[in-house]
């Protein structure tokens, strides 16, 4: 039987203090570092047209979008060294589940600060495609006293990826199902 988003999150929020990063982090624990150079540092993407400021702070953004495939996203703020990164602002905006962006309010748009531990997460829905575009989430990221990393998070085993300019495999989220949607995980180096 398929865990629940819930008890991934859970498992997610136990893990022992030391994170080791991954981007191919199908197990939590990856054998290998995923960072230690500036080589590994989380690619940038564009913003695009619908990025706005003063999205509000919250976890919670499926409630948005009540007809939307339920995922929970998770992960670290790691700096170059692969140190989780208390304080670090991670905000996200996508696509609702017909593929519209909320440009009037701040529907599946907000912002949080990592916990002491370096760790975020939201509970929100899977965007659905829009012309010309692979399914994403775009993010921003900053740890303190850094510069804003703007980038966008993929899906793997999607057939538009290959045909999206910013799609790169270095961006794609480790999805899991559950019993009641998904998991997605993805720690950004910064
Ligand atoms: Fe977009």
């Amino acid at each position: 039987m398929l865990p629940t988003r819930r008890s991934l999150l859970t498992a997610f929020l136990a893990l022992p203090t030391l994170p080791v990063a991954g981007r191919a982090a199908a197990q939590f624990l990856p054998p290998t570092p995923a960072c230690g150079d500036e080589h590994d540092l989380t690619l940038a993407r564009t913003a695009g047209p619908f990025y706005k400021p003063e999205a509000p702070l919250r976890h919670e953004l499926a409630g948005d979008a009540p007809n939307g495939e339920r995922i929970t996203l998770a992960g670290y703020v790691l700096d170059a060294r692969c140190r989780p990164v208390a304080d670090s602002l991670v905000e996200i905006w996508h696509a609702d589940e017909t593929g519209a962006y909320d440009n009037d309010g701040f529907r599946l748009r907000g912002h949080q600060m990592t916990d002491e531990r370096g760790r975020w997460w939201f509970a929100t829905v899977v965007p659905a495609l829009y012309p010309g575009r692979t399914r994403h989430y775009h993010f921003r990221v900053r740890r303190p006293g850094a510069a804003i990393l703007t980038t966008q998070l993929f899906f793997p085993n999607e057939p538009e990826n290959d045909r999206d300019r910013l799609y790169a495999p270095e961006l794609l989220l480790d999805i899991r199902p559950t019993a009641d949607g998904k998991f997605g995980r993805f720690d950004f180096v910064v």
